[in-house]
């Protein structure tokens, strides 16, 4: 998949399916499966640092999350995450963060919100960095939601995602993930721009979906309306542990083939 293939999928009613990842042992699954393409999420911070937010989500770490993702990943198209206030600090250092990004070896960098960085987004799209944009839930802005709330309920809220959506592609990111609004209006917004939308708890009309790889494998225990969980991972992982446990305790591991 490439930057290109966005548009082509969509204009071919193609849906496209996406995961997060942070690390190359999960990469390397999912670059022999039929994921379209990764997302090195700064729910890092909370999946793989045990933060409570993405705030606290640091340059560094999305630099090597994407390495390992990459390192593991060679043929998925990789797009990561922009951590918190880097692109609200001004052109060159936001530039230069993005550019950091596709150097571990990201496709395209995400952003959350659109307001109040116009220019930074259209001069990352403009130095060939491709942007995809992220609307609704922003989960940087959590402080300022007041939670990890629904966005978009009420007319004024959702015209103000419309108008952001459209704002998006105007300035060229190639893709919106539209997080935790109304169904009706992750629609709407699907049918108001040409560009691709990834919904997460946004409904069955995007033109794709994205979610928490540990959060679909059951691994992380959390349960939100729109998480389909595919395994259940976390009573599975468990059994496993407890079967080496007991089997180091009752003196059966290692044995036969394993000691020779
Ligand atoms: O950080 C993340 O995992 C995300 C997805 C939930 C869209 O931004």
């Amino acid at each position: 998949m490439t930057t290109l293939d966005f548009h082509k999928f969509k204009s071919e009613n193609r849906k496209i399916s996406m995961v997060t990842c942070y690390d190359s042992t999960f990469a390397k699954i999912i670059n022999d499966s039929d994921i379209d393409c990764i997302l090195i999420g700064d729910s890092a911070s909370m999946v793989m640092h045990g933060e409570k937010t993405t705030v606290p989500a640091k340059m560094e770490w999305m630099e090597e999350h994407t390495r390992s993702v990459r390192n593991g990943a060679p043929d998925k198209y990789i797009v990561a995450d922009m951590p918190f206030l880097t692109t609200r600090k001004g052109l060159e250092h936001a530039t230069d963060c993005a550019g950091r990004l596709l150097v571990a070896g990201a496709n395209a960098v995400k952003i959350e919100g659109i307001f109040g960085q116009e220019e930074i987004i259209a001069h990352i799209v403009q130095s060939g960095i491709p942007v995809m944009a992220h609307l609704g839930l922003t989960p940087q802005f959590y402080n300022a939601f007041g939670g990890h709330k629904m966005q978009g309920k009420t007319e004024a809220a959702a015209e103000k995602i419309i108008e952001e959506a459209k704002l998006a592609e105007k300035l060229g990111c190639f893709a919106i993930v539209l997080e935790c609004i109304p169904a009706e209006l992750a629609s709407k917004i699907t049918k108001a721009v040409s560009v691709p939308t990834i919904g997460i708890g946004a409904g069955v009309e995007c033109d794709g979906q994205v979610l928490v790889l540990q959060d679909m494998l059951g691994m992380t225990g959390f349960k939100m309306r729109f998480v389909r969980q595919y395994l259940n991972g976390l009573e599975l992982i468990k059994g496993a542990l407890n079967q080496y446990s007991a089997d180091v305790h009752a003196g059966s591991f290692p044995a036969g083939d394993e000691i020779k």
